[in-house]
């Protein structure tokens, strides 16, 4: 291999540098309109009057579309695992379709307009009356009614191994912790965006999604159209993170107010509008009880958490998933419960579950370690297992936490600490350094890929996956030259649309090892065909053997187009996906090193350090990858110390939604970043390829705790770990 693993540059770097890339929001269609949502300032009810004639007679607007006037669009599908795209409707409700509010912030008109100032002053103007039901929004009101989460192969409610309650009242050292986290929303730099253009029942969208088949199957379903009706454009998304991975109600009123006009339609969420009608992060109530002996070794490992969902919908954390994995406790409790409110639904935001479950248990094991006296790599060695934890059989594809701990430790100078709190002082800043493990699981989704050779040595790879910013065509064309041995500037990679053949969502850190599953297949297939060909003509290169072949070029095609081809496709993938799931944890694992230094007058707390070093299994890009890992530490930087969706308990309004009010780290608040990784393939995932888009956010909470206690001897179980908490 001459290409993977190099830190090329990506292929769409200069088109963005440039400003030539066009986002969806960028698109212009003669006779373009430009749409505004009107939100509900209820959070359930009903709507009693709509007021809009002030709006209507605003210069320029086209139309004001509420329940009352709205063209039919079919309910959004039950949820089934089996049919992704069913999962993933941002929420049950089906928008402007009854007089039912749901939530404070759900879209209860849109307002069509000439020019976006037009939309936006006639938005303001629409007044509704309403009658108001009792609803629940207080989730830590609510704690006490929350429920065992219903239980799916997916998203399993929990674990359990021996009896952890009974082991924790034994054990010679015992803790019973609880950690919370609150509600966090996505702040992508792009904001949410669709332009929608029917022509006759032919749908187009340009959209900031993540997940454009399921975008197309999706909006082709409520709008009573074939899905081969239905194209969804997204060649360049400025961020996502998960919260472009559901399809929220600004991308189906868009088209269903393009629909109702008969004119192209503009619809940008503005950064409210994102926090009223995009889903973000649940809160969660989390308690972890380790029992251990003297020596350090688990003798009981509970994990139990409360999160909540929106009674119409959202998807449920798993919030336990790293405690079932991480460490040989002789006992294990998992179990996830949930609260369902009057709320928006909450979506998937980067690492959901590990992100907010490794701040709690990665804490939990550092607090223990103090409590026994003992380094905290050291009591996580003594734990370190070589099966599955809760079940004692299946294996791990592939695990070098050991040489994580040790790499770490040697890049940041862990052993040069004094273990005591408060022990370190410069000037007026106490300094502390904390330590935290990573782990997020290695899925996969099936993909469908064309791989053409031309006679000219031009290699074409085609594929409807996503990109958001993360380098996706680069890694497959990365991996293209390789499996066909020519050079990386030879592969063009087609991406973000759905004329494309299948390609998968680019969620769960899914994306390049399963796209790279099948162009490998593809490229493999063009080689057998090439020494067909040359076996009969003869020839060396490729462009000799098509030449006297004298074929133009050979193309391999990986799995169908059709709906029924794609269902035989989910059907052939999806048993062997569960059984190696049966059989096999396989992971993305890394270790987080943080130092901090802490105000001693003020609590102002400075993150001064970071050392992050990965497993992500073969590295196909050696600079993305790492920007990936940065990215996701940096995110975890906003998890840890800023990050705070503020919702008014009295009627569920999120009270801060802006960039001004929720605050995200900057420049000032990141520090050097020193990623590493072991690249080392996993033997049980295409190429050795492990997903590298969450595992860089989990155990980043922690290690900063951690880091607080060390430098303050204050231990916060409450994030952000804002100054006042430290005073
Ligand atoms: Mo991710 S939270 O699956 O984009």
């Amino acid at each position: 291999m001459t290409t993977i693993g190099q830190p090329l540059d990506r292929v769409d770097g200069g088109v963005k540098t440039t400003g030539a890339a066009k986002f969806a929001a960028e698109h212009f269609y003669p006779g373009l309109t430009h749409a505004v949502l009107v939100h509900a300032t209820i959070s359930r009810g009903r709507i009693t009057a709509l007021h809009t004639a002030e709006a209507s007679a605003v210069p320029g607007v086209v139309a004001v579309i509420t329940h009352l006037n709205a063209p039919a669009l079919q309910p959004a599908p039950k949820p089934s695992m089996f049919n992704l795209t069913t999962t993933f409707s941002g929420t049950s409700v089906n928008y402007l379709q009854s007089d039912e509010v749901h939530w404070e912030g759900q879209p209860i008109a849109v307002v069509v307009a000439e020019t976006s100032a037009a939309a936006r002053e006639a938005a303001a103007l629409v007044r509704a009356e309403y009658m108001v039901t009792k609803s629940v929004v207080d989730f830590e009101a609510a704690e006490k009614d929350a429920r065992p989460q219903p239980n799916d192969s997916f998203f399993p409610r929990g674990a359990e191994k021996g009896d952890a309650e009974a082991a924790l009242k034994a054990a010679a050292v015992a803790l019973d912790l609880r950690y919370t986290t609150p509600p966090q929303n996505h702040n992508a730099l792009e904001l949410h965006a669709t332009t929608a253009v029917w022509d006759g029942d032919r749908l187009t969208v340009h959209d900031a999604t993540q997940t454009i088949d399921w975008f197309r199957t999706h909006l082709a379903l409520r709008f009573s159209v074939p899905m081969t009706n239905v194209r969804v454009l997204a060649p360049f998304v400025g961020g996502a993170f998960g919260g472009k991975s559901a399809i929220w109600p600004g991308t189906i009123i868009a088209a269903l107010a393009a629909r109702a006009t008969s004119r192209p339609v503009r619809l940008v969420l503005s950064r409210e509008a994102v926090y009223r009608t995009v889903g973000g992060r649940t809160p969660s109530v989390q308690r972890v009880a380790l029992g251990a002996d003297r020596d350090g070794k688990l003798t009981s490992l509970v994990h139990t958490s409360i999160i909540r969902t929106g009674r119409i919908g959202g998807p449920f954390e798993q919030v336990t998933s790293a405690s079932q994995h991480l460490y040989a406790a002789d006992n294990i409790l998992a179990r996830h419960d949930l609260i369902r409110l009057d709320l928006l639904a909450n979506a998937f935001m980067r690492a959901p579950g590990e992100a907010i479950g490794t701040f709690a248990l990665e804490s939990a094991i550092d607090e223990l370690a103090y409590e026994l006296g003992m380094d905290p790599i050291e009591l996580r060695l003594r734990n370190e297992t070589s099966v599955d934890p809760v079940d004692g059989k299946k294996k791990f594809s592939h695990r070098r936490l050991r040489e994580l701990y040790a790499l770490g430790a040697e890049r940041f100078g862990w052993h040069e600490r004094s273990p005591e709190p408060r022990s370190r002082r410069e000037g007026r800043w106490l300094v502390g350094t904390g330590v935290a493990t990573a782990f997020h699981p290695a899925l996969m989704m099936p993909v469908n890929v064309t791989v053409r050779l031309s006679a000219d040595g031009s290699v074409l790879v085609r594929c409807g996956f996503n990109e958001m910013g993360m380098g996706g065509a680069t890694a497959q064309a990365q991996i293209a030259a390789d499996a066909l041995g020519v050079p990386f500037d030879a592969v063009r990679v087609e991406y973000g649309d759905s004329d494309l053949p299948m390609g998968p969502a680019a969620a769960g850190s899914v994306q390049t090892a399963s796209v790279a599953a099948s162009v490998v297949q593809a490229c493999e297939e063009v080689k057998q065909t090439l020494k067909t060909l040359a076996g009969k003509t003869g020839g060396v290169s490729n462009e000799e053997i098509l030449r006297r072949s004298k074929v133009p070029h050979v193309e391999a095609v990986v799995g169908s187009e059709t709906r029924l081809g794609r269902i035989g496709g989910r059907a052939r993938f999806l048993p062997g996906f569960l059984l190696g799931a049966q059989r096999w944890v396989k992971a993305a694992t890394g270790v987080q090193f943080c130092e901090v230094k802490v105000d001693a007058e003020t609590g102002e707390t400075r993150v001064s350090r970071w050392v992050g070093v990965f497993d992500i299994g073969r590295v196909i890009n050696a600079k993305t990858a790492a920007s990936q890992l940065r990215g996701g530490i940096v995110m975890g930087l906003g998890l840890a110390m800023a990050e705070e969706t503020l919702v008014d308990p009295r009627n569920g309004r999120i009270m801060n939604p802006s960039l001004a009010e929720y605050h995200v780290p900057v420049h000032a608040d990141v520090p050097p970043i020193d990623v590493s990784f072991l690249d080392d393939p996993d033997p049980k995932m295409p190429l050795g390829i492990v997903g590298a888009g969450e595992v860089g956010i989990t155990g980043v909470g922690a290690a900063v705790a951690n880091a607080v206690y060390h430098a303050t001897g204050k231990r916060v179980r409450d994030l952000p770990i804002t100054l006042d908490k430290l005073l």
